[in-house]
């Protein structure tokens, strides 16, 4: 449980219209979002590296996403808010159009067996979804250790118009900071899979 207040921390859901990011951090500083934060070390290290821009955190599993606000709030950060969630709600009812510099989704749940592939968040209602949230030039970080996710990943994103391929890496290396499943899966030595999509200018 929180030791610390983490209320200044929490975005409440909301069920229907969109959030004002202004008011939510009191500046206009580029918002960047993470999906499925886990225990939220890589969005808290983001926040604490740079202070001018702004970071949400959607995490579905309450004791992660308590234990993420948690952390910020020993922290002190002023950049970071976290929302629980389901994220797909979020990204098609809550993000206001071409308000994102950014989206970060790392291994997101794969959903392995084929009958349940239909629940994986990376299709292609869900890239249209981006497209509309992201601003031109926006960054689409994403990263799996699931080969034919990664399969996925890429052919939904390089099939959008509104996507560009700008980097593809299969290996261990991180090309930003390290999440806590990637230190997991680098100890046992997995195969990684990890794409940047820029956001095509409109
Ligand atoms: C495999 S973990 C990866 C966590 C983190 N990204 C990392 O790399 O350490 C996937 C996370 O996504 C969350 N998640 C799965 N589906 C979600 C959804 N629809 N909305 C929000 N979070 C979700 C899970 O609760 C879990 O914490």
């Amino acid at each position: 449980m929180p030791q610390r207040d983490t209320k200044p921390f929490i975005i409440e859901q909301l069920k229907e219209g969109r959030f004002d990011f202004a008011a939510i951090f009191g500046n206009d500083h580029p918002v960047e979002l993470e999906i499925g934060i886990g225990k939220g070390r890589f969005l808290i290290n983001e926040a604490m590296r740079r202070a001018d821009t702004n970071f949400i955190g959607i995490e579905w599993a309450s004791r992660y996403y308590r234990m993420a606000a948690d952390r910020a709030a020993g922290r002190h950060l002023v950049n970071i808010r976290f929302l629980r969630d389901d994220a797909a709600h979020t990204v098609n009812v809550n993000l206001p159009d071409a308000s994102l510099s950014a989206l970060h989704i790392y291994f997101p749940d794969p959903w392995p067996k084929t009958k349940h592939n239909k629940r994986r968040l990376i299709q292609a209602p869900f890239v249209a979804q981006a497209a509309r949230v992201l601003r031109d030039g926006a960054r689409v970080l994403l990263a799996t250790d699931h080969e034919d996710y990664a399969q996925q990943m890429e052919r939904e994103f390089s099939d959008s118009r509104d996507f560009t391929l700008a980097s593809r890496l299969i290996g261990p290396d991180a090309p930003e900071g390290i999440t806590n499943w990637e230190q997991k899966f680098r100890k046992e030595g997995r195969t990684m899979f990890k794409f940047e999509f820029l956001r095509k200018v409109r």
